[in-house]
């Protein structure tokens, strides 16, 4: 199994604390439950267990009832596990599981810090049951946001200088590449990123302008869920 670090994963090593003790901040609690809210219907319906892929500290797993979480870094999983999620050190485009063994995965706001993006997505598709869903979160680059967090990162943000953000077309070409079709989807975040964050609603749908935008996707190939 290949565990060894990727520049993206060593950040998130490094600074597993400083990550997490964000989401406590009170623009980090606005986000996050902006984040969850557009998330959260996703999974109405989808049965168990459930997968994160990049589960990072898991604030999103435990909030969300994703049993196992998965990170190629020691560091956030420690934190993860200790908010009750079960954790694996591995990559997400080796997974340790077998073929049709999760009823969901999710990956949230993780393609973009992944080195091969299209590998993660076919294992994904692999440990799916038939029917089952890829819940994937993601902040497009054709939104302010996205700007945003692509400017900070040129200017040597720690997390952000290793993400490779996509547009909203880029990840359906990337999703439709890897066998899945959208079944439903979510956005939130049509506020400015300079502001103080505040809460707004969650719309259907997928926008690019959209700073968050949740996707609920099926293999192709699967049968009704
Ligand atoms: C922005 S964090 C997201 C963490 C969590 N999903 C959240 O939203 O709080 C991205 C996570 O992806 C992980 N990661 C980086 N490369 C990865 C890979 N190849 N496979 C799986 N996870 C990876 C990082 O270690 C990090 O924990």
């Amino acid at each position: 199994m290949r565990t060894k670090a990727n520049p993206a994963a060593q950040a998130f090593e490094d600074l597993a604390d400083r990550y997490d003790a964000w989401y406590d901040t009170a623009a980090g609690r606005v986000l996050f439950d902006l984040e969850l809210g557009a998330l959260r219907p996703l999974f109405d319906g989808t049965s168990r267990p459930r997968l994160e892929v990049g589960v990072g500290s898991g604030r999103f797993a435990a909030a969300l009832g994703i049993e196992v979480g998965l990170d190629p870094v020691e560091a956030p999983l420690r934190l993860a596990k200790a908010r009750g999620v079960r954790v694996l050190r591995s990559v997400g485009d080796q997974l340790p599981f077998a073929d049709t063994t999760f009823a969901a995965v999710a990956l949230v706001v993780t393609l973009c810090f992944a080195e091969n993006p299209a590998g993660v997505l076919a294992e994904a598709g692999r440990v799916l049951r038939p029917g089952g869903r890829l819940v994937v979160g993601l902040v497009p680059l054709d939104s302010a946001w996205g700007r945003s967090y692509g400017e900070k990162g040129r200017a040597g943000h720690p997390f952000y200088r290793h993400a490779r953000f996509q547009s909203l077309p880029e990840h359906r070409r990337m999703l439709a590449t890897a066998g899945f079709r959208l079944v439903e989807a979510r956005s939130t975040l049509f506020q400015a990123p300079s502001d103080e964050p505040v809460v707004e609603p969650v719309r259907g749908g997928a926008v690019a302008r959209a700073g968050f935008v949740a996707l609920s996707l099926q293999r192709e190939d699967a049968g009704a869920g």
